[in-house]
């Protein structure tokens, strides 16, 4: 059975994409077949996998536009066990060309239940509460919700949790949210201990027991086109990627 978890928080910049690659790569390491699906216009999982945009025969706007299957698009990586379905910036006309179309809501639900043979699939959410985020909590069995230790990190979250409620009662009543992720958390600070503090009093027993540090070598590694894991594997930030996959993979049961 394919699990499927998509990394959702409608701000932008909060490690989604971080956390979707790292995380895929250390189930992947762990020797689960795992699919990347890059589902944000600014095809930032692509390009931190060291894909090269220009070279590809389709992407997920084709899947989204069922011009293509999912399985014809998906390309392998270097990293044995990762596959990724791949994003460009004409994605984001899909929500355009899908506004009235029939099943638009379900359209990543369908591909991938079409394409089985994956443990898990790992969807990197666009950050808005759009159609295509609307299609990636359709087509999850679990949200994985990176909060980054800052200020204003609880605001706005009602919102998706809103999101999350409406979505249950419709299309997608198993949909769960399998873990809080806190991202950037700097140790030294009062205020990130803090603001940890509210996550965990806002989602009890919810947040990871992992949290992942603020980390240059995070920053760095897609440049480099690469996994942490790859990029320099002894770093804080990869040490605590993989320890959150291992509490994922123990979540998931
Ligand atoms: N733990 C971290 N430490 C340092 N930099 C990070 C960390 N997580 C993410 N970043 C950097 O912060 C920026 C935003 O992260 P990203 O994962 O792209 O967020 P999102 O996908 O939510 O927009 C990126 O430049 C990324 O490299
Ligand atoms: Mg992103």
């Amino acid at each position: 059975m394919t699990t499927v978890i998509s990394v959702t928080n409608q701000k932008g910049g909060v490690g989604k994409t971080t956390s979707a690659v790292n995380i895929a790569y250390y189930l992947a390491k762990m020797g689960k077949k795992t699919l990347l699906i890059d589902f944000d216009p600014q095809g930032n999982a692509s390009s931190g996998l060291g894909i090269d945009k220009q070279s590809l025969d389709g992407t997920m706007t084709d899947v989204i536009l069922e011009t293509k299957l999912l399985t014809d698009i998906i390309i392998p990586t270097d990293h044995k066990n990762l596959f990724l379905a791949p994003a460009t910036s004409h994605l984001a006309n899909t929500e355009v060309e899908l506004a009235n179309a029939n099943r638009r809501f379900t359209r990543l639900k369908n591909a991938i239940d079409n394409t089985p043979n994956y443990d898990f699939v790992i969807i990197d959410s666009p950050p808005s509460l759009s159609l295509l985020t609307v299609n990636g909590l359709i087509a999850a069995r679990y949200v994985l919700l990176p909060v980054q230790a800052e200020f204003y990190a609880l605001e706005g979250l009602g919102q998706l949790l809103e999101t999350m409620k409406l979505i249950r009662k419709s299309m997608n009543p198993t949909l769960d949210l399998i873990g809080v992720l806190p991202t950037m958390v700097d140790g030294r600070t009062t205020l990130s201990g803090q603001v940890h503090e509210e996550i965990k009093k806002h989602f009890p027993g919810k947040v990871f027991k992992t949290v992942i540090p603020r980390n240059i070598r995070l920053a760095e590694a897609p440049s480099h086109g690469l996994p942490v894991g790859v990029y320099d594997k002894f770093s804080k930030g990869a040490r605590a990627y993989k320890a959150v996959t291992k509490e994922v993979v123990e979540r998931v049961g």
